[in-house]
């Protein structure tokens, strides 16, 4: 495609922006042209939503120019520019969840509606020019992610939006979910709207991006089209040095029996049952919503199960809430990690170290100095990018929010160590330390469960896989001798015949 031909929509010139003791960006420069899908790729913290919130108005640059479709934009607001045709899909949703979609999409413009019934009409005549078939009347808190992202494209249209940002749309969507998405980018690309697209996951820069911009640490690294970069080009730019392999070499001390489970049955679950051996790192493979997540969640006394038997080193455990998990040596790291896990104002050291300290509370006086030794090790292990420990966590990048859960259970120490989709949001660089760490459990003789949608991920860190589907197990391979396309069929309910 000629990505040089067409107009420039947004030109940004040597933004920067410094926020109290970090340099988020530093002279960026970049032009996205119209009609095209621009990637935006870079680490954990690199700077790409910073400069996202700046061009949107909810951030104001230090430094720096920005001429949108024309006029040179100073300071915005979120509104002005929603208005001027730039809209913006954060890396976590805006919509208010008590009203409906048709009043969300056209929030504070019902007059201009004509009122509720010109709203929900106008509304339809959007989603359905989107293909998507939600009610307009539904509240948006009953709505998927995926349905949530498509109100919120809706509105983008409901403005004449000349340049939609995507801020890492696609880490809770499923692969239809998915395929529903390319196929709206592409429709919004023929209409002649630019589109700003924000992943970590490469596939799908080389899917569907016409033009690929590399950012690192507040810096423009690179900008081309996609056809010109390689895979392993855009990995070097983007963590700065070359990566030899994607995944370390699998573990090889697997032993006896250290878990075993039998019989989860739910209103989703049919007859769960498996064991875990001491040293593995087993894989759970699977569609989202195929039972993955609510198997482990049983097993962590997470949902209210009961019926089922867990033993762990020969010993029935029960274990019917989180506590009990804990004691009995579990950890899980969740799906929804801003749900269940991160206090957004308390600081890092404090996310970090909170699961772990109730043991010492009895020294008041001492909490403080251990918060502070035990963030400063994980904030040094893992690479959190953060200016001290003691920043609130939600002034963190996604990424770097989520390596400080990682290290909080890192801390704890559980001997069963169940991941559901660790890597989400991280970049390529700090995935390879979590799954070392994955590797440095299992070796000590502990074992991990691990849950990924990246099909890659969990065949290369696995022992072995169990594939569910419907609920149910429907098979147990060796991912490193059987072929992937056997496993998936086996996840996908085709049974064994191919
Ligand atoms: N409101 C804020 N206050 C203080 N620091 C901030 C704030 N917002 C962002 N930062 C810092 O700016 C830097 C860039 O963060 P940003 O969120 O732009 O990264 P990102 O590239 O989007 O990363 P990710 O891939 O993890 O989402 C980080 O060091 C972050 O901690
Ligand atoms: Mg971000």
């Amino acid at each position: 495609m000629d990505t040089a031909g067409s107009q420039i929509i947004l030109s940004i010139r040597d933004v920067t922006k410094s926020f109290p003791g970090v340099r988020a960006l530093n002279g960026v420069s970049i032009d996205v042209r119209r009609g095209m899908v621009h990637g935006v790729v870079g680490e954990n913290g690199a700077g790409k939503s910073t400069l996202m919130k700046i061009l949107s108005g909810v951030y104001k640059k230090d430094t720096g120019t920005i001429v949108f479709d024309g006029k040179t934009i100073d300071h915005t607001t979120p509104y002005e520019s929603m208005h001027r045709g730039l809209a913006i899909i954060y890396q976590e949703l805006n919509l208010v969840n008590s009203m409906s979609v048709g009043e969300n999409i056209f929030l504070g413009r019902f007059k201009e509606m004509k009122g509720m019934r010109g709203t929900h009409a106008k509304a339809r005549e959007l989603l359905d020019s989107i293909g998507c078939k939600v009610s307009t009347t539904k509240l948006v808190s009953e709505l998927s992610v995926s349905t949530k992202q498509m109100v919120e494209i809706s509105k983008a249209l409901s403005f004449q939006s000349k340049l939609i940002i995507m801020d890492e749309p696609s880490t809770s969507l499923t692969g239809e979910e998915m395929s529903l998405l390319v196929k709206i980018i592409h429709q919004l690309k023929a209409q002649g709207i630019s589109i700003i697209y924000i992943s970590h996951k490469l596939e799908e820069i080389f899917d569907f991006c016409d033009v690929v911009t590399v950012m690192r640490d507040g810096n423009v690294i690179d900008t081309k089209p996609r056809g010109e970069f390689t895979r392993d080009e855009l990995i070097t730019k983007m963590v700065g040095r070359t990566i030899e392999n994607e995944y370390p070499e699998r573990s090889r001390q697997v032993g006896e029996t250290l878990m075993e489970v039998k019989g989860i049955n739910t209103r989703k679950l049919h007859d769960v049952s498996f064991t875990l051996r001491k040293g593995e790192i087993l894989g759970l493979v699977g569609l989202v919503g195929a039972g993955r997540t609510e198997t482990v969640r049983a097993i962590f006394g997470a949902d209210r199960v009961r019926g089922h038997k867990v033993t762990i080193g020969g010993k029935p455990v029960t274990i019917h809430n989180p506590k009990q998990a804990k004691d009995a040596g579990l950890g899980l790291i969740p799906e929804d990690r801003k749900l269940q896990g991160l206090v957004l104002p308390f600081s890092v050291e404090q996310n970090i170290s909170m699961a772990s300290i109730d043991r010492f509370t009895r020294f008041g006086f001492l909490i403080k100095s251990l918060e502070k030794g035990i963030g400063a090790r994980h904030v040094k292990s893992l690479g959190i990018k953060t200016p001290n420990t003691k920043v609130a966590i939600k002034n963190l990048s996604g990424g770097n929010q989520q390596k400080c859960i990682v290290g909080r259970w890192m801390e704890i120490g559980p001997s069963i160590f169940i991941m559901d989709e660790p890597t989400k949001g991280i970049d390529v660089g700090a995935k390879y330390e979590i799954y070392l760490l994955m590797k440095e459990i299992a070796e000590k003789g502990g074992a991990v469960i691990l849950i990924s949608s990246e099909l890659p991920e969990v065949l290369n860190m696995s022992n072995r896989v169990l594939t569910i589907y419907d609920g149910r197990i429907t098979g147990e391979f060796d991912p490193e001798h059987i072929p992937a396309d056997v496993i998936m069929r086996a996840a996908l309910g085709l049974g064994g015949a191919s």
